[in-house]
């Protein structure tokens, strides 16, 4: 099967393609939009949707040893002195003398202002989170912060999760949800924004086995991407240097792809300790150790923690499945999802918009609908739907014709192959998942 050769593209034709097809959006737009704030549109939401689902069954639904939970993004204000945000979780910012912009010192290449050529004044540490008020009083006393990550959450409920769960160590916590940052640079399109959504796991192990399970959570997250349809050769695994390492790591990697641009994170596998049980301990006065019967003994469990992101995965994705085929007038833009990846799976198509069409359509359409992300377009040439399936990468399309009321079959056209059969509609469903399966293989990057 010719496939897995993609040719990629620059990172304005994927804003483009986004916007065009209903993937992504600028926030506000009509107001001129908020710089760096992206929405999500019908095409979109499915495909970030299906990446969190296949995260969510990978690591909580097919596993016996994790589980999940869903928490508030606003949490008492001790959580963060006590994880070390509120004093440390900040970079380094410099300020242009002339022109007054400010950058992240760690990403300029160069001692002098991209903009205007002018000098910086002195570095400063910024720190990143977000606040807010709550209840009716605006003082120091109301104040809040939005999560800068999902991970604490599941520390603080340790307990609550360890004793409802009887869950025995080694055992995991999961969790997705939306986190805040206030980025200095926030850049390349969903890429890096000041509000994004973590798929993020804290795994409690037993000291001593935590250099172990940081090996398997590596080698499986790498796996993961490529089990989706990322292809091998975009991803490599980047240890962290000693002086890159967060404050509560004594090891992580990340797991990065080749994006239009470079290199950039898309997961960070942290090996964190006992640090923030530790800390929630000392800081709550509750004891958050664990006693384990089987040894007889009672010790604060070390935590490995494989934190992605949902955002950049998805970026990931369509970055990756964007595939050009032939040249000029001719050519056609097909997205090379995986299935499971793809915004929608099929789509059904009625050859013409007559009426005598219609009621096969969607009834075939109302069979699909059922086990599988199915899409109804019964208006334009069938030339110009195939090319907008596939430039949402719809992996199969159904077509309706004249042919169909008298032999009650109906024509499955491959994405990638663009072969196309002709099935009775009894056999389409299991047809379907045929195609399907040979495509999740197919796709393995
Ligand atoms: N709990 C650990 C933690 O939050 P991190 O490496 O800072 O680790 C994990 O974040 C993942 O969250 C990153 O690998 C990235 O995919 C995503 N992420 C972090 N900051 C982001 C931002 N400003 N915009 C989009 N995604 C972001």
């Amino acid at each position: 099967m010719a496939k897995r050769t993609l040719t990629g593209t620059s990172l304005d034709t994927l804003v483009s393609l986004a916007k065009r097809r209903g993937f992504v959006f600028q926030s506000s737009e009509i107001y001129g939009g908020l710089s760096s704030v992206w929405d999500y549109g019908p095409v979109g939401v499915e495909l970030k949707r299906n990446v969190k689902d296949a995260w969510w069954k990978s690591m909580v639904r097919e596993r016996d040893d994790i589980v999940g939970i869903d928490a508030s993004i606003l949490m008492h204000p001790d959580v963060w002195v006590a994880s070390g945000h509120l004093a440390g979780f900040s970079d380094p910012l410099v300020e242009c003398n002339e022109c007054h912009r400010r950058y992240r010192e760690d990403q300029l290449e160069g001692e002098v202002c991209p903009n205007c050529g002018g000098d910086f004044g002195p570095s400063r540490q910024f720190n990143l989170l977000l606040k807010t008020f709550l209840g009716p009083v605006e003082d120091d006393a109301a104040t809040v912060y939005l999560r800068p990550e999902t991970a604490q959450a599941m520390f603080v409920n340790f307990e609550n999760v360890q004793t409802t769960s009887r869950k025995k160590i080694p055992f995991g916590i999961a969790q997705i949800g939306k986190s805040f940052r206030n980025e200095i640079t926030p850049g390349n399109f969903t890429f890096r924004t000041r509000e994004f959504e973590q798929m993020e796991m804290e795994f409690f192990c037993e000291p001593g086995t935590d250099d172990e399970w940081h090996e398997y959570w590596m080698k499986f997250s790498m796996d993961w991407f490529k089990k989706f349809g990322i292809r091998g050769e975009k991803l490599m695994l980047r240890v962290h240097e000693a002086d890159e390492l967060p404050h509560y790591s004594k090891a992580s990697a990340d797991v990065e792809y080749e994006f239009p641009w470079g290199w950039g994170e898309l997961e960070t596998i942290s090996n964190r300790t006992d640090f923030d049980l530790k800390a929630h301990t000392a800081k709550s006065g509750k004891d958050l150790s664990y006693f384990d019967d089987q040894k007889k003994e009672r010790y604060v469990p070390f935590v490995v923690e494989p934190a992605m992101g949902a955002d950049r995965s998805a970026l990931a994705f369509l970055a990756d499945a964007y595939d050009e085929e032939g040249e000029g007038k001719e050519m056609r833009v097909v997205l090379r999802f995986h299935p499971d990846i793809a915004p929608f799976q099929v789509a059904v198509l009625p050859l013409s918009k007559k009426d005598t069409l219609s009621p096969t359509a969607r009834r075939v359409y109302d069979v699909l609908r059922q086990n599988f992300n199915t899409q109804y377009d019964g208006t334009q040439s069938i030339g110009r739907r195939y090319r907008r399936q596939d430039e949402i990468g719809t992996p199969l399309c159904v077509t309706v014709d004249f042919d169909t009321l008298d032999d009650d079959a109906v024509t499955i056209r491959n994405r990638d192959t663009m072969e196309q059969i002709r099935v009775p509609i009894e056999n389409l469903e299991a047809a379907i998942r045929d195609q399907m399966n040979a495509m999740r293989i197919d796709c393995q990057g």
